[in-house]
């Protein structure tokens, strides 16, 4: 049921011995790599070094960052690959964060009506939240993703390695994704990612797991999947808040979501029955959580959660 919607998402050694068995069968006419600035020197090295027949790849490199995920972003790489020889029978790999899992998939689904992709997520957000589902997509101005397309990729290769690099806030970001998915589906997974790092491979893969069934079982956002957006109603509206108010520094889209995710608890208690204890747990550790992050202190007391 619903298995065109579902990719193979890969874990070390898998991961690197299918992207090499790809590249080596020679099944693809040629193979482009888009990464962007930071993921270009944080990421691609290694990359070449786990799986060295992907150093014969052409790079593609757009610039880092939300404001870059526009559709003339998508307009300079289709004509970057149009330049280069990409044909119905070329492969996209995605190595980077959300951005450019979400974009890099719309390219490579829409050039020639769709060619073959690859997501190589490299932050944590993107590992455990935007390369499953198969959702990509562009910005419209402050419009997030007005424009994409659902279509998975053809696998989804997760190497934990790739954190290493990644700036503690951009994993505290990504955390979040995984708190939620504990909130929304599994007790004990947040009871458990509330004291761990949360960067263990074994709850980076639980959290995979229950996004892609969530998705498995709704993956058009009929129904189910919308729990998927527990805390984003408020969480979103407060980062637009913060992103339109320049005299703010912005949050991230985790911190805005963790706090989202303790305001819709308190609604869930006052609409649908949520006890208060379990609201207020809720907001503890969630508060807890965000105050590890030394900066976010300030911004907590800001919007006097
Ligand atoms: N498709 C979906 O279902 C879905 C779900 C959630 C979020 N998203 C999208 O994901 C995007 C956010 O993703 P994100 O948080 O990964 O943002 P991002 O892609 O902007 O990455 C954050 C920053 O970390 C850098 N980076 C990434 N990996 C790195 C590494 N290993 N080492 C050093 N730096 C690294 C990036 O260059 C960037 O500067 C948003 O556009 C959001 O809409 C999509
Ligand atoms: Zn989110």
């Amino acid at each position: 049921m619903n298995e065109q919607f579902q990719a193979d998402i890969l874990t070390p050694p898998l991961a690197q011995a299918f992207l090499s068995q790809k590249l080596a069968a020679g099944q693809y006419s040629s193979v482009f790599v888009l990464c962007d600035d930071q993921t270009q020197f944080h990421c691609w090295p290694a990359l070449q070094k786990w799986v060295p027949e992907v150093a014969d790849a052409h790079l593609l490199v757009m610039k880092s960052g939300e404001i870059n995920k526009t559709i003339e972003t998508c307009t300079s790489l289709w004509k970057e690959l149009s330049v280069g020889g990409a044909d119905r029978n070329s492969l996209l790999v995605n190595l980077g964060g959300g951005v450019v899992t979400d974009l890099g998939g719309f390219v490579a689904c829409t050039y020639k009506r769709g060619i073959d992709f690859i997501n190589i997520p490299t932050s944590l957000l993107s590992m455990v939240d935007a390369s499953v589902g198969g959702k990509t997509g562009v910005d419209l101005g402050i419009l997030k993703n007005q424009v994409g397309i659902i279509q998975e990729p053809i696998a989804v290769l997760v190497l934990p390695n790739f954190l290493n690099t990644l700036p503690e806030r951009q994993m505290h970001n990504g955390m979040v994704e995984m708190l939620k998915h504990g909130l929304i589906v599994d007790k004990g997974h947040w009871d458990v990612l509330t004291v761990e790092n949360c960067s263990q491979l074994e709850l980076i893969q639980h959290s995979i797991e229950i996004k892609k069934e969530v998705v498995r079982q709704d993956p058009t956002e009929k129904g189910l999947r919308k729990i998927l957006n527990f805390g984003h109603t408020l969480g979103h509206a407060i980062e637009s808040f913060l992103l339109n108010h320049s005299e703010r520094s912005p949050l991230l889209h985790g911190e805005a979501i963790a706090i989202g995710m303790i305001l819709e608890a308190y609604l869930s208690h006052k609409v649908c029955g949520l006890s208060l204890l379990d609201a207020e747990l809720i907001k503890k550790r969630l508060i807890a959580f965000l105050r590890r992050r030394p900066l976010l202190r300030m911004k907590l007391r800001l919007l006097a959660v």
